[in-house]
């Protein structure tokens, strides 16, 4: 697998896993699954493996741990902090506020270390910034802990530009975690050029469209209940509709070029720059193998412009967050 650069300090591999889905939002699966996909990543030489407290909460943090344990000198786990969570409660209604409070980010990384079974968390990122606290003051307190050796390398999630500008003049930041996928363009213009200005890596995260873009999920009724999907705008039924009008176009042009949609979706976002990390999230281990094989997947230019064209902001039904959601980025 090819490597690729997050910040000055992390090399990876091009394609990461995202883990969320083993225990969060989607259903989940039984461990012994987990680990098997988890150690196959490692086989197939992917090294950045994306958690947080809040997946589970906190059980997908452990299942990491447990699983990557004989290969910790071989990957980079990344995990995140900054929502209030009730862990009373699992999924989405564990999440019940934002906690950006300075003295949290250490509650929290020693709460990770512990959970993670390691000495060091690679990459630590604010999952949602809080504008009621001065972001210089939880990057501040972030930055502490790597001077303690507690984390390696700074992130954030879902910041703006303005954000991601002053956090890193606090300490560099080595990654923004962001959706980013032929159907959520947001971060392209300020947002992309902010990262390849100062240097920081973007890594996309839902880059097959929580799935969608891959083709596999056509009907609303696709996903069982309870599945964080059916919460959101664009899997509502007419939504979903309109949008797989133009996942059909993906489909096409993935045939014909020998290829699978996710492996198209996985290569645009790879040819949109060489700072950019997508690690689609895959429970099943033949997903994980056809996304991994998608760093080998490399598109003209023409082809480039084609799946922006086809996919453009203006003919994607729904938003990607409903109004009021724990997710939605306050700005
Ligand atoms: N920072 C944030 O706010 C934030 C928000 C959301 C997610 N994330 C992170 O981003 C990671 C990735 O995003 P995501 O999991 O939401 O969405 P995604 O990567 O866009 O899609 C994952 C879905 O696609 C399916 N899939 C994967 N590869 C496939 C393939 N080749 N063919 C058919 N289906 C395939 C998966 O199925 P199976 O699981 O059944 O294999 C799963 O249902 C998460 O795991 C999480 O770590 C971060």
């Amino acid at each position: 697998m090819q490597t690729r650069k997050l910040g000055k300090d992390l090399t990876v591999s091009a394609i990461g896993l995202g883990c969320m889905g083993m225990s969060h939002g989607y259903g989940g699966q039984d461990e012994a699954a987990s680990i098997k996909t988890l150690h196959r990543a490692v086989e197939l030489g992917v090294s950045l493996f994306d958690t947080a407290d809040a997946y589970g909460p906190f059980t997908n943090e452990e299942l990491i741990g447990k699983a990557l344990k004989p290969y910790r000198d071989k990957v980079v786990i990344a995990t995140k902090f900054g929502f209030r969570i009730d862990p009373t409660k699992t999924d989405a209604a564990a999440l019940v506020g934002l906690d950006n409070r300075p003295e949290r980010a250490r509650e929290a990384a020693e709460a990770s270390l512990k959970r993670l079974g390691v000495e060091t968390i690679d990459l630590f990122y604010l999952h949602r910034h809080d504008p009621d606290v001065p972001i210089e003051d939880i990057v501040g307190a972030m930055a502490a802990l790597v001077k303690e050796g507690k984390v390696r390398a700074l992130g954030l999630s879902e910041a703006s530009a303005g954000v991601i500008r002053r956090a890193h003049a606090v300490h560099p930041i080595s990654a923004l975690q962001s959706e980013y996928s032929l159907w959520t363009r947001d971060p392209e213009g300020e947002i992309l050029d902010t990262c390849r200005e100062l240097g920081i890596g973007l890594v996309p995260f839902s880059p097959l469209g929580r799935g969608f873009l891959t083709g596999k999920y056509r009907n609303a009724s696709d996903f069982a209940e309870g599945d964080l999907r059916s919460s959101l705008p664009r899997f509502e039924a007419d939504n979903m509709a309109a949008n797989l009008a133009l996942v059909t176009l993906v489909e096409e042009m993935a045939e014909a070029k020998g290829v699978t949609a996710a492996q198209m979706a996985l290569a645009w976002v790879l040819a949109k720059g060489d700072f950019i990390v997508p690690f689609p999230g895959a429970r099943k281990i033949p997903n994980l193998e056809q996304n991994a094989a998608a760093a080998d997947v490399a598109l003209s230019a023409e082809e480039v412009q084609q799946l922006d064209d086809m996919l453009s902001p203006d003919k994607i039904a729904g938003a990607r967050y409903s109004a009021g959601s724990a997710w939605t980025p306050r700005r």
